[in-house]
């Protein structure tokens, strides 16, 4: 098992050109295979809303969800770098809100970093929770907490004009504080282009190649979440299907009693007479 990373590891990545891995766990067994399979980095990303409790959107996410998955996945990865995704509504109406729910993070989960969404409008909150001692991972292009003001889950920085602002958003992410940054669904000559111009590492979810590392979400990569997959998953198993098979096969187990068998239940250690003369006991 390898020892646990630190920013610094991270930025000496980045400066030799080494790529992180990094993947969404939410619970206990999932961030357990992910440290046992050598990743560098896990987010308890506010995607859990749609891949595990069964929202539309990442929006109804509380806080407390948040850390209670981060704690399991601290008990399931307690040797990999964590970071603990800021939930909708935890940091969009105070600097001082946000630091809270940062805070919290780090006291109540153990995570190592915190991430929020939003470039230049999220400054004073980025500010804020750094100045706090906490490492914060920046989030710009597609923003899944803002699909409604975006019009949907849709690539962003296509064209030169919002190219040119979230080239921007990533400079001031950068000069507020941060300490990494994470571009989601923008095109991969605007990715090398910030990755090359920021010194902190900058990282990929379906942003392309050239830049620090890649992130992916483990519902789509084990093919454990159905709704849709985006354009830029690779589905690595079809988890769900291996699970619904097993479920079949117990269903059908159970209906034909070939389940449990003699070597599933516990034998009596009693003479089977003693038994019957105990069973005679309550007739
Ligand atoms: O919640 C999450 O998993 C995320 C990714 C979509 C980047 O924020």
């Amino acid at each position: 098992m390898g020892k646990k990373k630190t920013i610094l590891d991270l930025v000496q990545m980045k400066q030799r050109g080494e790529k992180a891995s990094w993947v969404t766990a939410y619970d206990f067994p999932m961030a357990s295979f992910a440290e046992q399979a050598g990743i560098d980095m896990i987010l308890v990303g506010d995607s859990l809303g749609m891949v595990v409790l069964g929202y539309e959107g990442t929006v109804p996410v509380t806080m407390d969800d948040c850390i209670a998955h981060s704690q399991a996945v601290r008990r399931g990865a307690p040797n990999t770098f964590i970071i603990g995704d800021m939930p909708f509504g935890s940091y969009q109406v105070s600097d001082e809100e946000a630091v809270r729910n940062a805070c919290r993070f780090l006291k109540e989960a153990d995570t190592d970093a915190i991430k929020l969404e939003g470039g230049r409008r999220v400054l004073s909150r980025i500010k804020a929770i750094s100045d706090a001692g906490i490492l914060v991972f920046g989030h710009i292009g597609l923003t899944p907490q803002s699909s409604g003001q975006l019009g949907g889950f849709k690539a962003q920085g296509r064209t030169v004009e919002s190219a040119r602002e979230l080239i921007k958003d990533a400079l001031a992410i950068q000069e507020a504080g941060a300490g990494a940054l994470l571009l989601e669904a923008v095109p991969p000559e605007l990715t090398a282009y910030i990755a090359n111009k920021l010194t902190i590492p900058v990282y990929s979810i379906g942003a392309g190649l050239p830049c620090d590392g890649q992130l992916i979400i483990c519902g789509d990569m084990l093919g454990l979440f159905q709704a849709f997959t985006p354009k830029f998953v690779k589905k690595y198993a079809n988890v769900a299907e291996i699970i619904t098979k097993a479920f079949e096969e117990y269903i059908a187990d159970v209906k034909g009693e070939k389940f449990p068998e003699d070597k599933h239940v516990y034998h009596i250690t009693d003479a089977p007479e003693a038994f019957e003369a105990l069973f005679k006991e309550f007739e």
